[in-house]
């Protein structure tokens, strides 16, 4: 396909444009397929989005046309490590990065805190996004996801990879077919040692760094090294605990396999029980969702490298004639007479699905589509919700958007379903 057919491409579906023409494009969007070639950019170069860069750069028919840090030095590394390192454009403001018109992809993996004010921009910029987990900060960025990607028609890829799996879909297919008879419960796990943090003094940002954008909507505090690069997942103004970093992938998997939604209620406890440093967020926390017919129950313990059930991070469905285990071991599943049976499947790649469904311009061939992302990281805001609330019952009620029970504390807990934007980085889209 011509380069001619993908800039036409980019430009129809380019917004900027006001909600009220989006209906008008959507025509335009079906007629006219995006290039064979897709020019990829990666916002945030850390650990995962070097990943990325490596991961776009890999597949067919596709390259790493930009990256964006405010960190120059991860910026540089990220840049250096594309076969088109000559090439690569760098960025350090991602709002830079989406005026390029000739970028069709971007993926997200910044900080918690900053992925759905990007992916919003990069929604309304014509992009089509691959958001890391968890996709948002909080509830209302989640609701705002969802409808930008619906409203523009993009595909929205959520960065929980299980979901492409071909061994996690054979296992949920077996679950539907009732192999361990009727599922009651699921549990995902989440226990491992991860080491305390310290207490880090005030100092000052590295040097050539942009620290105020790397801050963004969350408010100014003074730089320390734990504030900072990986460990801000402790904190609450950048982060998501680790129920919102690991957890969420045994969460997802987990509420895939029941085939639920939202549960009718929850009950979570939690905190530090091992951690005396600058961690803001719990090393301990178990957390039930309740449905009507099951119960999902997620247990994270970050005190201890001896696994739950012989797990560190996996799953756990108990059903009425056996048990599935999903893990480092595989999918296997043991009969009520003991007898086992592994279930195979590869590990297809999230970032090949994401391109296979932008190529098709079809948000439905999505493995990972937004809208059970957002789902999954919901589960986790409420779950921390709940557990920041000192061990509440917490009822949530997804079409409203409201908590109508949190142990009397509702203002406290409905509050903590948004936050407070620093001026300036308020989010550009309202739904
Ligand atoms: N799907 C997975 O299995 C998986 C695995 C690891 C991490 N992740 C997710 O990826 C994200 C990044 O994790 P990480 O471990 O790489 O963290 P990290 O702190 O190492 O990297 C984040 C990078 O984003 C940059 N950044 C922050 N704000 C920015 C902005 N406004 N513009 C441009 N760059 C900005 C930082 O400078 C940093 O280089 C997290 O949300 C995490 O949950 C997903």
């Amino acid at each position: 396909m011509q380069t001619q057919t993908r800039r036409q491409f980019v430009k129809r579906t380019s917004t900027g444009l006001a909600a009220f023409t989006t209906l008008n494009v959507l025509p335009a969007l079906a007629q006219d397929p995006p290039s064979e070639r897709i020019r990829h950019a990666v916002i945030g170069t850390g650990g995962q989005g070097t990943g990325h860069c490596r991961g776009f750069s890999a597949l067919p028919h596709c390259e790493v046309a930009a990256v964006c840090d405010i960190d120059p030095e991860r910026r540089e590394k990220a840049a250096a490590s594309v076969p088109n390192a000559d090439r690569v454009k760098r960025h350090e403001d991602y709002r830079r990065l989406l005026e390029d018109a000739s970028i069709d992809t971007v993926s997200i993996a910044t900080c918690d805190h900053w992925h759905t004010p990007v992916a919003l921009a990069a929604i309304l910029a014509g992009k089509h996004v691959y958001v890391e987990k968890p996709c948002s900060h909080n509830v209302r960025e989640s609701r705002l996801l969802v409808q930008a990607a619906r409203a523009h028609n993009k595909c929205v890829q959520h960065g929980t990879q299980r979901r492409s799996h071909g061994e996690s879909k054979a296992a949920v297919q077996a679950l539907r077919e009732g192999a361990i008879g009727k599922v009651l419960v699921a549990k995902a796990i989440n226990h491992q040692l991860r080491g305390p943090i310290g207490r880090a003094p005030v100092s000052d940002p590295p040097a050539g760094v942009n620290y105020d954008l790397w801050l963004g909507p969350a408010p100014v505090r003074p730089f320390t090294r734990n504030r900072w690069h990986y460990n801000w997942h402790w904190f609450w103004d950048y982060g998501c605990g680790d129920l919102g970093n690991d957890g969420i992938h045994q969460l997802d998997v987990a509420r895939w396999g029941l085939g639920v939604e939202y549960p009718h209620a929850l009950t979570a406890s939690g905190g530090q029980l091992f951690y005396d440093d600058d961690h803001e967020t719990p090393d301990t926390q178990t957390v039930v969702y309740e449905y009507e017919r099951c119960h999902l129950i997620y247990e994270m313990r970050l005190f201890t490298p001896y696994g739950l059930e012989g797990h560190d991070n996996g799953n756990v469905f108990y059903g009425t004639d056996g048990r599935m285990d999903i893990g480092r071991g595989g999918v296997v599943i043991t009969a009520r007479d003991g007898k086992t049976r592994r279930l195979e499947g590869g590990r297809e790649s999230n970032l090949e699905d994401f391109l296979a469904a932008v190529r098709a311009q079809d948000p439905k061939r999505l493995s990972a589509p937004i809208e059970a992302g957002a789902i999954s990281a919901d589960l986790c805001h409420l779950g921390n919700i709940a557990t920041r609330l000192g061990g509440q019952r917490l009822v949530y009620d997804p079409v409203a958007g409201r908590i109508t029970h949190c142990g009397g504390r509702e203002g406290e807990a409905n509050a903590l379903l948004t936050r407070t934007y620093r001026a300036g980085y308020e989010l550009g889209y309202r739904g």
